[in-house]
Order: structure tokens, then C-alpha cells, then sequence
């Protein structure tokens, strides 16, 4: 038997050499990406929050930033965990709670943790650069841009149920990436089916923060600039819960404001709970603290605009008096904005054959009018939809409620039709809009060339492809193009003041 000796100096070398060559464990379960904080106001436009996702093994991590300010790499304050997991969901047994068949136990998710750091003294409306250290090591660095104040124009892209992981969903975020807006909303059906930790690994997370842009592979956009959602029905599955313990992945995974209505959410919690194995409850309550389920409804600034978000889900009952003075307060308190935009998921007008009858949201119109909203954003219908600038006075049922069994609600709207591009570019009511073909399969394609088939309130109605909104806001106009997933403009308005 030869014997091969190696000496110290060439057993260094080669260690070196393999340390240079072979990767080591990725540092990251999620790569870095960028949400607005609980910071409704401007006065707090000069931060941001970073959010990642590592294994359960506490390590030393700092985040430094650079603007044009700042002449080398600036220490951020200590970023902050939360350990987030879910236990094996329960099996389902046909016939038991009104299932229709078996189906088995959802595995586990391990313990993992939630980093968040804040991003301090950025300059309103201008990128700069971050990067984040474990164990004093850069192993992750981005451009992010910082949000922008009331004198500066913006532009935002906007798209609704989106993460089937569907060829179009990365189409989609390819043609959000090249129109390179300063944020995302995405008006809820965040994820599918169930809101999941696992379909957020799946089917979001690869999709929105892919290193490289391509409209087969989705775009970097999660780490660049901020992404602000509210909840659809499939992101709050709460009758899935007790199968599903890795749900609600909303609370856990998202960082927006927190001043939205508890206190209505308390009259109406009777509609809102968990069911299911208590210890599931109680892990998902700890990685959701404060967030659950506050964090539903808020509103904040951005620019010249103020944005009021709710969960239209139907746990919530906005016809509730309190939920109801929640809302016009709100508004009321956003007079001297220049623009007021409301986002919610399920649209209270719409002319699709598929969820026609759930119309329990136009019951808040006369409050978006009272209040001067000049566009509500919707999505839940996947498709785009564009009603006429409208006004509308609901009308009880028969029996004297606000909506019928299926949300059917009766009443009169009056329409703007004269509302166009040119010296009639000044609404005369509420412009709704269906944002909701950002990736899962399109809704009644058949009705786009069928306007007969169309509610008298609306416009335009594009089924047969994917797209996005991408909205200008300058000042005192506002000009929203609806972008198709191969980039053609498929709608195109502007709103002057
Ligand atoms: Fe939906």
C-alpha cells in the first residue's frame, strides 16, 4: 500500500481552496425583503423595516445601510427575531365538519426565525444601498428605494391573486419589475389555497425576490422596494385552520401598520376564530404578537395619497356602526391629502358572472363619497374591471337588512359617463376598479368581448389576460395603464384635479 503524505502548508491550501469553491449552507431561509413598518405617517418616511428568514440558530446579525449622505456603511439599530413554526396540521375525516373525503396530516414546519431591522435616516424618495452581516460577514447586499414624500411624484403597481405559482404570476412580477415602481400593493389572495407558510415558500417568495428578472422566473422586486398587502379570503382560511396550523402566514410574514380598529374587531370576534388544537393556537399567536389580527385593516400615507385598507372578508361586518365610524374617521382625517384610495379585496362592484352576488362592500359608497375617495381597488374576480366614475344609494332587502343571504345588496347607482381623458378628466363619483388577474386563472374570459353581458356601471372588463396596474401619481393627476403580462397597455385613464 502506497502512503500519500500531505504536508500542513498543502493541507491549508486545499482547505482554503474548498472553502473558496464549495458554497457554504445558504445563511438565509428567505433573502431579505422590505415592508413599510408600522409607520402610517410620513413623518416616519425615512424608515423602512428589513425582514429575513433563517434556520432556527440564533446567530449574530447587523444590517448597515449607505445613502448619498452617508460616506461609508452605516450601522443600523440591532436587528430583532421572532421564532415562528406550525405543528403537523390534523387529518381530515370525510363526513366530520363537512368534509367531503380523507385527507391526511399536514406536516410540520420547524422552528425558524423571523429577523426584522429597521432602516433609519433614509432620504425621502431616494434609493440606497443595505447589506446585511452574520458574524460581521456581508452575505447579502440591495438597492432599495426610501418612500417618498407629499411634493414628490410616485408610482405604484398593483395586482391581485397572484401566488398560484403560475407561469403568468412570474410574468406578472417581470412586467412589475420593468416598470420599476417605488412599491406593490397587492389588494389580498396573497398566496393559494390556505395563506400558507408553505405556499409562501413556494409560490411567493421565489416568485417576487428571484435574483434574476425574467418573465419565466418572476423578479427581485421583495428586496427593492416595499410590498404592502391586505388579506383576501384565501389568506384568512380560517375554516382550514385546524388542518392547516401553518396558515394566517400573513401575520407571521408581513410588517405593516397597526392602526386599524381593534376595537370593532372585538364586537365582531364572534366570526373571527381560531378553532383547532390549542398549542397550534398558541405557537401562531406567538409569532403573530402584536400583529394578529390587527394588522387587517390599516391605513397610511404614501406622497400626495392617503390609502385606507380593510378586510373585506365576511368575518367582518361593515355594517357595524363602530366598524362604520372607524372608516369615515379615517377618511375624514385624510381631507388635506391630495388623492384618497381605499383597497380591499372583495369588490363591491363587479360585472363577472363569478362571485356576482358577493356585492356587501358597495354598502360603504355613500361613506367613500362623503368623504371625497377618488379610487377604490379591489381584486378577489380574476380579471380588470373599470366601472364609470358612480355614485350609489343602496336600498335595504325586502326583510330590511343590508344584504341579502349571498351579499346581494339592492339600490341605485348614477352614472358619469361623460368621464374621459381630456377636459372631462374630473370624476364626478367613485372610480372602482378589479385588479385581481395577477397570476391565478382568469375568471370568465368569454365575457370580455360580451359587453351585454356587463353591469351597466362598467367600462372596461379585459378576462382573456393577466395583468397588472401600474399608477402614476404627479401631483394632481393620476394616470393608471393596466399592463398584460407580455407589456401591452390593455386600459389607460387619467384623473385631473
Ligand atoms: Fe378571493
Amino acid at each position: 500500500m502506497s502512503k500519500v503524505t500531505l504536508s500542513a502548508a498543502s493541507l491549508f491550501a486545499a482547505a482554503l481552496l474548498l472553502s473558496q469553491t464549495t458554497p457554504g449552507p445558504e445563511p438565509f431561509l428567505e433573502k431579505p425583503y422590505l415592508q413599510l413598518g408600522d409607520a402610517p405617517k410620513l413623518s416616519a418616511s425615512a424608515s423602512l423595516v428589513l425582514m429575513w428568514h433563517t434556520d432556527a440558530v440564533p446567530a449574530q446579525w447587523a444590517v448597515e445601510v449607505r445613502t448619498s449622505k452617508d460616506s461609508a456603511w452605516r450601522a443600523v439599530g440591532q436587528p430583532w427575531s421572532q421564532t415562528v413554526s406550525a405543528p403537523a396540521g390534523e387529518p381530515t375525516v370525510a363526513g366530520k365538519n363537512g368534509a367531503k373525503k380523507d385527507a391526511p396530516a399536514t406536516p410540520a414546519i420547524e422552528p425558524h426565525l423571523v429577523y426584522r431591522a429597521r432602516l433609519t435616516n433614509l432620504i425621502a424618495g431616494q434609493e440606497f444601498r443595505y447589506r446585511v452581516l452574520k458574524a460581521g460577514k456581508p452575505v447579502f447586499d440591495a438597492t432599495g428605494r426610501a418612500r417618498k414624500s407629499a411634493g414628490q411624484p410616485f408610482r405604484f403597481a398593483l395586482f391581485g391573486d397572484c401566488g398560484q405559482g403560475t407561469p403568468a404570476e412570474n410574468a406578472v412580477a417581470y412586467q412589475a419589475h420593468l416598470a420599476k415602481p417605488d412599491f406593490i400593493f397587492i389588494p389580498g389572495d396573497i398566496v393559494y389555497g390556505s395563506g400558507r407558510i408553505s405556499e409562501y415558500r413556494t409560490r411567493f417568495f421565489p416568485n417576487y425576490n428571484a435574483d434574476e428578472p425574467a418573465a419565466s422566473n418572476g423578479a427581485p422586486l421583495l428586496r427593492s422596494v416595499p410590498f404592502i398587502a391586505v388579506p383576501g379570503n384565501h389568506d384568512t382560511a380560517l375554516a382550514n385552520y385546524p388542518r392547516f396550523p401553518d396558515s394566517l402566514a400573513y401575520f407571521l410574514y408581513w410588517d405593516q401598520p397597526l392602526n386599524g380598529p381593534m376595537a370593532p374587531l372585538d364586537a365582531v370576534k364572534t366570526k373571527h376564530v381560531l378553532t383547532g388544537a390549542a398549542a397550534a393556537q398558541s405557537i401562531f399567536l406567538e409569532g403573530a404578537k402584536p400583529r394578529y389580527p390587527r394588522m387587517a385593516n390599516f391605513s397610511f400615507d404614501y406622497g400626495n395619497s392617503h390609502w385606507t385598507v380593510l378586510d373585506a372578508n365576511t368575518y367582518m361586518d361593515w355594517n357595524s356602526p363602530a366598524l362604520r365610524e372607524w372608516l369615515a374617521k379615517d377618511l375624514a382625517a385624510a381631507q388635506s391629502a391630495t388623492w384618497r384610495i381605499v383597497a380591499f379585496h372583495q369588490p363591491g362592484f363587479n360585472s363577472s358572472k363569478q362571485h356576482f352576488s358577493e356585492q356587501y362592500m358597495r354598502a360603504l359608497s355613500p361613506i367613500f363619497e362623503t368623504n371625497h375617495v377618488d379610487i377604490v381597488f379591489a381584486g378577489h374576480v380574476h380579471n380588470y374591471q373599470r366601472s364609470f366614475p358612480l355614485t350609489f344609494v343602496p336600498a335595504p332587502q325586502a326583510d330590511g337588512a343590508a344584504a341579502g343571504p349571498k351579499g346581494e345588496v339592492a339600490g341605485e347607482w348614477k352614472l358619469n359617463k361623460a368621464f374621459g381623458d381630456g377636459a372631462a378628466a374630473k370624476p364626478d363619483g367613485v372610480i372602482y376598479i378589479v385588479s385581481g388577474a395577477g397570476g391565478a386563472e382568469l375568471y370568465n374570459p368569454e365575457q370580455q368581448n360580451d359587453p351585454a353581458s356587463w353591469q351597466t356601471f362598467t367600462t372596461k372588463f379585459i378576462s382573456q389576460v393577466h395583468s397588472l396596474s401600474v399608477v402614476d401619481i404627479d401631483g394632481k393627476t393620476m394616470r393608471l395603464k393596466q399592463v398584460s403580462d407580455t407589456g401591452d397597455v390593455v386600459d389607460s385613464f387619467r384623473i385631473a384635479k
